[in-house]
């Protein structure tokens, strides 16, 4: 399978004011004017309140960095106190959003059924949808972790067409490796949850649509790991926190990758 893009994204948590986020985009801009937009999809995914002016920048700049949002309410309007829905995200130039990130699901207890709702609502509303899954270590340490990606890909994606599923992104972030007391995965480890994860996605949606959905690795990825990751069948993209919270770090491993994937890709045709 040729892959089509790198994917490479950060997600910058409850982290970055709009100061703060505006500054890091516009080092980010400067350093990644360069890149080849038709191999590599870039994108940040900062605080509800920065997106209108982070949108704001993109376009002043010209810039190619794809926007993101950390949730999003499955319901257009409604009587949903503290929720954001799709017609605000829109209204901002929200492209990609962020569904069922490992905190939103085990600090505030999303379910799976949820996470299939906002699915849905994305991708309803020509949003690419970025589902994120991932075993707790306890189910790790279970033996049940290939059972556990089956599941949350089984309904996190119920009643999703395999043309609607063009828009779909998935990150597979084990729980245990995010975070400042994670432990990021071998690259042996990752890659084999990758296959686990396309097996199931080709299983949903067939061989054709479920090889082209990007699947991104994300947990504790830094710059020493980076490269032997993308360097792994079947992992298309890095979605990075704190190694990307600082532009010239997140370049340099976007610099790392690039040239890696780039031969990797030759290689295939
Ligand atoms: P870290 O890279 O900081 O472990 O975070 C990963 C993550 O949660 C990306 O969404």
């Amino acid at each position: 399978m040729i892959k089509k893009k790198l994917f490479l994204g950060t997600n910058t948590k409850m982290y970055k004011t709009i100061s703060e986020t505006l500054e890091y985009l516009s080092d980010l801009i400067t350093l990644t004017s360069d890149i080849d937009w038709d191999d590599v999809e870039l994108f940040v995914i900062p605080s509800f309140t920065s997106l209108e002016s982070a949108g704001k920048l993109l376009r002043e700049r010209g810039s190619r960095i794809s926007l993101g949002a950390q949730n999003m309410c499955w319901e257009e309007s409604g009587q949903f106190t503290g929720e954001i829905s799709p017609i605000m995200l829109k209204e901002v130039g929200t492209g990609i959003i962020e569904i069922g990130h490992s905190e939103r699901r085990h600090i505030f207890g999303e379910t799976d059924q949820q996470e299939n709702l906002k699915v849905k609502c994305a991708l309803k509303h020509n949003f690419k949808a970025l589902l994120c899954i991932g075993e707790t270590l306890e189910q790790k340490n279970y033996d049940i972790s290939d059972e556990v990606l089956s599941m949350q890909l089984k309904i996190g994606l119920h009643g999703i067409s395999a043309r609607q599923a063009g828009n779909l992104w998935i990150a597979y972030e084990p729980v245990w490796a995010i975070g400042v007391n994670g432990i990021p995965a071998t690259k042996e480890y990752a890659a084999m949850k990758h296959k686990t994860i396309r097996g199931v996605l080709c299983r949903l949606f067939g061989e054709t649509t479920g090889n082209s959905i990007p699947i991104l690795y994300g947990g504790s990825v830094n710059n020493q790991n980076a490269a032997d990751l993308i360097s792994m069948p079947d992992i298309d993209g890095l979605f990075i926190g704190r190694s990307a919270w600082n532009a010239e770090n997140f370049n340099k491993i976007i610099r790392t990758v690039y040239p890696l994937w780039k031969a990797s890709r030759a290689e295939l045709k």
